[in-house]
């Protein structure tokens, strides 16, 4: 069958309008449920979301999981109350953010990794090379916007990471272990020390346990002059997991 042409018109006319409302609903819902902690996408204090690959959701299908169900172990929350359809509507929004082209940032990254190498690769592992006591940087840029970044610099106890809990253990035979706490039960617990060796130490070994808890084991590079942090920024949002 064919339809006359003000009809095929009308119906091209609606089709358009439903796919502007359905985007315009997806910011809208954006607005509401995200951008607390998103900010516009990349200016936020949560994962940086203005990126072509989302680490977390590699597909639509895993998209649509966690903004359902959030990210167990981190922050990101699942969303309260939101039908499968508003659930496609924002992911739809996130990944039109996602086509943006990312954020300008100030600085010079070669200096950055210089400084980079010297103050901080020690800890951290940057593409298979550094240490261990605290998280692989290798895709930060990605998952990271430059605001949370500076945050995460400047005030580590303000970005606590879910799984790097500081832990200081004394044992009986008068030692302390200084490390990570990997993981724990009622009879071991286990602890990476900055050598990268994990210790599993028997509770009943134990004279002592500290824990940093709310404290980073990072230190905060708070005096860091404006430009070697502009230069950090921009270093690690040049890493993106490449
Ligand atoms: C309470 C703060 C908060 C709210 C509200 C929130 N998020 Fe998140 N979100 C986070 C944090 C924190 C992370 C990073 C988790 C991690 O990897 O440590 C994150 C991660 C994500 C990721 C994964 C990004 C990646 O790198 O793979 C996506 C996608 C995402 N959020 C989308 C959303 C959407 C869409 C909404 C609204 C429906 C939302 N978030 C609401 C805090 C929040
Ligand atoms: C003594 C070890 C240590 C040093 C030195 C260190 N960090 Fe960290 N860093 C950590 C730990 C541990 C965390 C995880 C935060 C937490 O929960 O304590 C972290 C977190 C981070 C994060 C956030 C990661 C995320 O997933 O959000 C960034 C970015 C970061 N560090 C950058 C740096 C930079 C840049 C330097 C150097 C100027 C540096 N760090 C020096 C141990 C260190």
């Amino acid at each position: 069958m064919q339809l006359p042409a003000p009809f095929r018109r009308l119906i091209f006319l609606a089709l358009i309008c439903a796919s502007a409302s359905f985007a315009q609903q997806g910011e809208r819902l954006y607005k509401f449920h995200c951008a607390f902690c998103h900010g516009k996408g990349d200016d936020g204090m949560a994962a940086n979301l203005v990126s072509p690959k989302l680490p977390h959701a590699p597909s639509d299908a895993a998209l649509a999981n966690i903004i359902r169900n959030g990210i167990p172990g981190t922050d990101m929350p699942a969303s309260l109350g939101m039908t499968d359809a508003e659930i496609r509507q924002v992911a739809t929004y996130v990944r039109a953010l996602g086509r943006t082209a990312p954020q300008k940032v100030a600085g010079d990254a070669a200096k950055g990794q210089a400084a980079f190498d010297k103050q901080c690769r020690g800890c951290h592992m940057v593409k298979g090379s550094g240490g261990v006591m605290g998280p692989d940087l290798s895709d930060i840029g990605l998952r990271r916007s430059p605001a949370n970044l500076k945050s995460s610099i400047v005030e580590p106890d303000a970005n606590l990471v879910a799984g790097w809990q500081g832990i200081t253990v004394k044992t009986k035979d008068g030692k302390s272990v200084r490390g990570i706490k990997l993981n724990e039960d009622m009879l071991t617990i286990h602890v990476r020390t900055a050598d990268g060796k994990i210790q599993s130490i028997a509770k009943n070994q134990t004279s002592g346990i500290e824990r940093a808890g709310a404290k980073s084991t990072m230190p905060a590079f708070k005096q860091l002059p404006a430009a070697d942090l502009d230069n950090l920024i921009a270093y690690l949002f040049t890493l993106r997991g490449e």
